[in-house]
């Protein structure tokens, strides 16, 4: 999912995307502490010159990792791993793209149940910075999956002025480390550690919406956010409208009975993107052929206008389903950073249109 089907680059368009992927895997024999640390020493090198940043837990036979960093890196490591016969069962856990890295200081931190930690580090980075008297509440807040809580903490801390960067940097990726601590510590299972990274990631995430309104407002990317014809769930677009909105996008809604009631309104509005939504909890399997139609004619509506085509719901988020197989420019897996990717997208359309 993570090569890229433009031209863009990794560095144009609105904002650098980050890629991150949790996964578990079974090893397919127990390593040797020396071929652990060979394994992690080649990974590390090869991270660094990918981008790559990240963690690697084992434990009694058991991998856990999440990775992290710009998709094209991110996608040649992610194929290796996959490939690798030293592990197997491989489980993909969660996958997003972020705006702000978790591991930002670590190509491969390493956590062994019975190995070192590197505990004084952290103990250091707690002492030393003064948001560091919140970690333990984040932790708490992350492992009990509160998000709402979380928000509100660095909502308040923007408030009073800390740069979003400082959040990350200073209490975010710092309590994503005490999470591992706890989880060395048998403090927690490791679903409970998975869930905790993942509260964190979205709840860092939405640390940089609020320090990027401001400039993304500056823009004027519109989109219409509509429910594929015939669909009854809306879940999916409702969820879209505010996080589109508060990126500053203009956003209109559209609940089309027809393929052709869709092209009236993309007439009537030449969006810079459409995004079309399944349902988010049905596999709605038989949709892919008037999905595709369906974009088929959004194109025709407008042909000298390069509209973006964006394409959810759970037949994507399963990867049953990819953009290609409808004739969309993108497919979410995730919700998360849909309207990074689809400015993105945008800019790249927008260029071409005034002939760049
Ligand atoms: C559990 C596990 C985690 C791994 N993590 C990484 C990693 O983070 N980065 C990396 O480059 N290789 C990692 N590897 C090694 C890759 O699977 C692969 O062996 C290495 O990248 C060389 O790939 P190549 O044979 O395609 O050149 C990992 C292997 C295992 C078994």
């Amino acid at each position: 999912m993570y090569a890229r089907d433009d031209e863009t680059g990794s560095n144009s368009g609105a904002t650098n995307l980050i890629g991150c992927l949790t996964y578990q895997s079974k090893a397919a024999a127990p390593p040797s502490e020396a071929e652990l640390n060979d394994l992690v020493a080649k990974a590390r090198q090869r991270n660094q010159s990918a981008g790559v940043t990240g963690m690697l837990l084992y434990e009694d036979g058991r991998y856990l990792q999440t990775l992290e960093g710009p998709p094209d890196g991110l996608g040649k490591v992610w194929q290796s791993i996959q490939q690798d016969e030293r592990h197997e069962d491989i489980e993909l856990l969660t996958e997003h793209f972020v705006e702000a890295r978790l591991f930002s200081d670590w190509d491969l931190l390493l956590y062994r149940k019975r190995g070192e930690t590197p505990r004084s580090f952290w103990d250091r980075l707690r002492r030393k910075h003064p948001l560091s008297q919140h970690i333990q509440s984040v932790v708490r807040d992350a492992f009990e999956a509160n998000e709402v809580g979380l928000g509100d903490l660095f909502a308040r801390l923007a408030e009073s002025g800390w740069h979003g960067d400082e959040i990350v940097r200073q209490l975010i990726e710092p309590s994503a480390r005490a999470l591992g601590d706890a989880w060395l510590n048998d403090e927690c299972s490791e679903f409970d550690l998975t869930l905790g990274l993942g509260i964190l990631q979205m709840a860092g995430h939405a640390v940089r919406y609020t320090q990027d309104a401001e400039t993304l407002r500056t823009k004027t990317y519109s989109i219409v956010l509509a429910s594929a014809p015939g669909e009854t769930h809306m879940l999916g677009q409702s969820l879209l409208a505010d996080q589109f909105t508060d990126a500053g996008w203009s956003v209109e809604m559209s609940f089309p009975g027809s393929d052709q009631a869709l092209a009236n309104q993309l007439e009537h509005q030449r969006p810079d993107a459409l995004d079309v939504s399944l349902s988010d909890s049905l596999s709605r399997l038989g949709r892919i052929a008037a999905l595709r139609e369906t974009v088929k004619q959004s194109r025709l509506v407008l042909p000298d206008h390069n509209l973006v085509i964006s394409v959810g719901g759970r037949l994507f988020a399963e990867a049953a389903a990819t953009a290609e197989h409808v004739g969309a420019d993108h497919s979410r897996q995730t919700m998360a950073g849909t309207h990074l990717r689809v400015a993105e997208l945008v800019a790249h359309a927008r260029e071409v249109r005034s002939g760049k």
